[in-house]
């Protein structure tokens, strides 16, 4: 006999499993299993005190034959296999062209049973969601995950006016509300994306994490000085609205991280360059550092999904007309938050440095244009087009 208790048995074709007093209840079926994989069939000897109920139960359970022999017993595996149907949830390297409902929650791979139940994971075509830049974005991500009790300086003096403070509280609030836009508006596609695309899957939910903690240090930021907020805009949550009113991802990204996280970017870059304490410059640094990968993931798998189906190009430019004839009675970005941006930039109240700080807040709306403007390019849209479509984005930045 070998040492894993299978034995050749001479007067017979097939496998002798000698279980000695292991029973079924604590790990001899997996003998058995094994054996008849291998073989088909197998004599099985045991001196379990439960082996002559246990067997048998468990080769009904199974399927399997069972004849009593002189010896113990005879096993013969029966037709039912658990594995038989089984389907390839495509292979793990990378996805398939559509994720069926059958294959559920089974990792990228995995030998799926049939009988799963259908989870209404309706985002399950590798055109509409997949970009080859996910896996590098995660990983990415993944990396530049950082800590906001210790990569901001909070206790960093500040030293400006409290109405400059003012300000950085009004434009904080204006902050907050637009991160839990970008959180909740990609988390709605991710509860029906199909986690066949595990990387995408991934990826939106450390975006997810990112703008959480945005969340955070934009709240922690206005309340080191403040008990209450600044306001909240009807027309900035119309515009933000709108968001959560399209259906379809590939547009829902288009408006979310194309055109508005991509504005959001030079905001940050301009809170950046005009703090007024080191705080909120390093505030706006890293977040803005998070802000562009969200905008290269929204223009790897709109590019990529462009390149599949050119008709989307349409679409996405209807999104947008849509959305501006939505939003043209609204006013766009609250003035509460454009002359906070002012005086943010001007830094005092003398008039001069009123007149910068409002050149500042200008140049800053031309950059984002010209940023949107490139970024349509880069989806392939005609100049004039891209230009057209730039201007009618939502005033409200996001
Ligand atoms: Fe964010
Ligand atoms: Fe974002």
């Amino acid at each position: 006999m070998s040492a894993d208790g299978a034995a050749r048995d001479d007067a017979e074709p097939h496998l002798t499993v000698e279980l000695g007093d292991l029973g079924l209840d604590v790990g001899a079926h997996l003998l058995v299993q094994r054996a008849l994989r291998a073989h088909g069939r197998a004599r099985v000897r045991g001196t379990a005190a439960t082996l002559a109920i246990d067997l048998p139960a468990w080769c009904r359970a199974h399927g399997h034959e069972l004849e009593r022999t002189s010896a113990g017993f005879a096993v013969t595996r029966g037709p039912v296999d658990r594995r038989r149907g089984a389907e390839r949830a495509g292979t793990a390297a990378a996805p398939a062209e559509h994720a069926p409902a059958h294959w559920g929650l089974a990792a990228r791979g995995a030998l799926v049973e049939p009988g799963a139940p259908d989870l209404g994971l309706t985002l399950a075509d590798r055109g509409a969601v997949w970009a080859d830049e996910a896996a590098r974005l995660y990983a990415q991500a993944a990396a530049a995950q950082w800590d906001p009790a210790t990569a901001i300086p909070w206790d960093a003096p500040l030293d400006h006016p409290p109405e400059i403070e003012d300000a950085v509280v009004q434009v904080m609030t204006y902050l907050i509300e637009n991160e839990t836009a970008a959180l909740l508006v990609p988390v709605r596609f991710l509860a029906r994306l199909h986690p066949h695309f595990r990387e995408v899957m991934q990826l939106l939910a450390i975006q997810a994490a990112d703008e959480a903690r945005h969340i955070e240090v934009f709240t922690r930021r206005a309340r080191r000085t403040r008990d209450e907020l600044g306001l909240s805009a009807a027309d900035g949550q119309r515009s933000l609205a709108t968001l959560f009113d399209e259906p379809d991802f590939a547009v829902a990204s288009f408006l979310l991280a194309v055109l508005g996280e991509g504005s959001f970017l030079a905001l940050l870059w301009f809170l950046r360059d005009h703090a007024p304490d080191p705080c909120t410059r390093e505030l706006a640094r890293l977040t803005a550092q998070d802000e562009a990968r969200h905008v290269a993931f929204g223009l790897a798998h709109l590019g990529r999904h462009l390149a599949e189906d050119p008709s989307l190009r349409g679409r996405l430019a209807a999104a947008v007309e849509r959305r501006h004839a939505a939003l043209a009675h609204t006013a766009g970005l609250g003035a509460d938050v454009f002359d906070a941006l002012v005086l943010l930039a001007a830094g005092s109240w003398e008039p001069a440095a009123l007149r910068r700080g409002h050149a500042a807040v200008v140049a800053l709306a031309r950059e984002m244009d010209a940023g949107r403007r490139q970024r349509l390019l880069r989806l392939g849209f005609e100049t004039e087009h891209a230009t057209a479509l730039s201007g009618l984005h939502t005033r409200n930045f996001m």
